[in-house]
């Protein structure tokens, strides 16, 4: 299958480009680097330097002529969309609408299409929560995040486009940059490594910090992998279906890189949502797919990474 991944030289589409390298899939990336990294891209994939937002995109489909289409690439930080929701808006949306006008210019097959269950459904009532739920984003870039979703199923009714979409939960794992919400995990480490302790921003009614749903990005990457051909017009949770708190992920990364520094607490930020965790029942049922990485192997494994570094 000839696949195009943007943002695949990023944390996360960086891994799904090594898993889909690995099934023999002819692969290329698009991505303008802005967060991502040359040296991410498995050398087996091509590359092109490019902006999602960019009209030469065109060429760019022409001449590769995607089966499937993996979008990944995004302004990802809540505070930055909280801070500049104009950019946030013409990457996540703009960008969005350009790579989808070219999937349909190109009769592209599929677009599998990355959104954010730790984001659109807010501050959820329902604990863990469904794909049901009716979301309640709460920053810009959660708002965008959904309404890329929405366009999504506008392609589909008025072009035939197929999709799927996955909202991930927290991913984390290496080649993860330590900034935005969901890098907490290369965070601390970072921190831990250079000696200097971590901020922990908390809630007043909840001292021992926000809670998310941690998952691994190998268990990301396979999902990609199983929606190349299934799961069409479907949106599904990607998750473990277990809430860990921000203090309680420190102390598990401290204890194994047998650090004992105190955290500077400070208070959550704009776009901040107290607790999310996914329901994972759907993807277990329709897709056949389990998280396999426990959250101890994960935390472990992402350390001797970043020991590298
Ligand atoms: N990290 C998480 O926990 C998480 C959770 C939910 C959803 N997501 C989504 O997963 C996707 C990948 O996130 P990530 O954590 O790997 O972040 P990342 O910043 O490592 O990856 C994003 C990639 O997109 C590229 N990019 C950004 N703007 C671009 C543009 N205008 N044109 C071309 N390329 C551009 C960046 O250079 C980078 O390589 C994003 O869509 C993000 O919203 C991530």
């Amino acid at each position: 299958m000839r696949i195009l991944v943007t943002g695949g030289a990023g944390f996360i589409g960086s891994h799904v480009v090594d898993r889909y390298v690995d099934l023999r899939h002819e692969v290329l990336v698009i991505d303008n680097l802005s967060t991502g990294c040359r040296r991410n891209v498995n050398p087996l994939a091509d590359f092109e330097k490019i902006d999602i937002r960019s009209d030469h995109l065109n060429k760019i489909f022409r001449e590769f002529q995607p089966d499937v289409v993996n979008h990944h690439a995004a302004q990802i930080s809540v505070p930055i969309s909280v801070k500049d929701p104009l950019l946030d808006a013409d990457i996540n949306v703009k960008g969005l609408i350009n790579v989808l006008e070219n999937c349909v210019a190109h009769k592209i097959r599929k677009v599998i299409f990355v959104s954010s269950g730790g984001a659109v459904y807010g501050e959820a009532e329902e604990y863990p929560t469904t794909e049901n739920y009716p979301p309640s984003p709460m920053s810009p870039y959660a708002i965008n995040k959904l309404l890329g979703e929405k366009y999504l199923d506008f392609y589909h009714h008025q072009y035939g486009l197929q999709y799927t979409i996955l909202r991930y939960a927290n991913v984390y794992g290496p080649r993860q940059i330590p900034h935005g919400e969901a890098g907490v995990v290369s965070i601390f480490i970072n921190n831990n490594l250079a000696e200097k302790p971590s901020d922990l921003y908390v809630f007043k009614e909840n001292p021992e910090g926000m809670k998310r749903d941690y998952i691994y990005v190998e268990d990301i990457a396979q999902v990609n992998e199983l929606v190349l051909n299934r799961g069409e017009h479907s949106i599904f949770n990607v998750g473990t279906g277990i809430p860990t708190a921000t203090g309680d992920l420190l102390k598990e990364i401290s204890k194994q890189m047998e650090v004992s520094l105190k955290p500077i607490m400070g208070d959550a930020r704009p776009g901040d949502i107290k607790r999310s965790c996914l329901n994972i029942d759907k993807v277990i049922k329709e897709l056949g797919w389990n998280p396999r990485t426990d959250l101890k192997d994960g935390i472990s494994s992402t350390i001797s990474y970043l020991k590298k570094q």
